[in-house]
């Protein structure tokens, strides 16, 4: 959720796959250049800064029918989330806690991803059946039932963008203390690897139990254990 693509790099790489693609087809005569609708149909990502987000628009309204028809069914008609399928709201306050409740309301930083991810993913098993209208209308639903957006007030791409989400702010970057600064080392970085623990001396397998369940350990000097299980 925190890494986005960059729209330049993927310009760039589409471009190299592109080139690629000639060389190899004049190479091996296979496959052919992508064309440019080829290429407009995979590139679909919305920035977190609202950036991708295509024309179109839809209300929290509109979008409780589609919801009721298309989703309720996996994550509840409130979004309280039917089995273990995830739950839609609430949560706010819970991240610190020990039962930590990650919702588009409690935990996603960015209003604009939560369009990219529907448009992209659900429903589950239908992925991309939805019209960008229709994404608006659940975006702004699910963005309703968090008490983020109005009932009726209109998602559009400008609207959509400008949403401050309550976990906006939530996310520290990540220094890494426990990495050494610097450049990596690449080269004779170390002379020689010793191991310094084993499984069973800090404990972690439970020896009583797999005897019991009648797996045989095969620690034996002899490898019988080993030769009894090939059997
Ligand atoms: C058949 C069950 C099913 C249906 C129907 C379904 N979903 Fe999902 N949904 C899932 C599953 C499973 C995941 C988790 C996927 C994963 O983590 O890889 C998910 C994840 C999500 C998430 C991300 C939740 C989070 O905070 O991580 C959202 C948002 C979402 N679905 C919205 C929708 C919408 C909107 C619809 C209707 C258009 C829908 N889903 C229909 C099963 C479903």
């Amino acid at each position: 959720m925190l890494v986005w693509t960059d729209r330049a790099l993927l310009s760039m790489l589409t471009l190299i796959v592109s080139v690629a693609a000639i060389v190899d087809a004049g190479r091996y005569g296979l496959g052919t250049p992508a064309t440019s609708e080829q290429i407009a149909g995979w590139d679909i990502d919305v920035r977190a800064d609202g950036q991708g987000l295509p024309p179109g628009q839809g209300t929290a309204e509109e979008g409780e029918a589609i919801y009721a028809e298309q989703c309720a069914s996996c994550h509840g008609v409130f979004g309280e989330g039917h089995g273990r399928h995830p739950v839609l709201i609430g949560g706010q306050g819970t991240l610190t806690s020990d039962g930590p409740m990650k919702t588009i309301g409690s935990y996603w930083p960015y209003a604009s991803t939560v369009f990219d991810y529907v448009r992209r993913t659900m429903p589950f098993g239908h992925a991309q059946s939805l019209s960008d209208d229709q994404s608006y209308a659940l975006t702004a639903f699910m963005l309703h039932i968090n008490e983020i957006l109005e009932y009726d007030q209109v998602l559009d791409a400008k609207a959509l963008a400008a949403i401050q989400m309550p976990n906006r702010n939530g996310f520290v970057k990540d220094e890494r203390p426990d990495v050494p600064a610097g450049e990596p080392c690449m080269s004779n970085c170390r002379s020689g690897v010793s191991v310094i623990g084993t499984a069973r001396a800090v404990d972690v397998t439970p020896e009583n139990e797999a005897k019991t369940a009648g797996a045989p350990m095969s620690d034996s000097a002899d490898g019988a254990g080993d030769a009894a299980r090939s059997k």
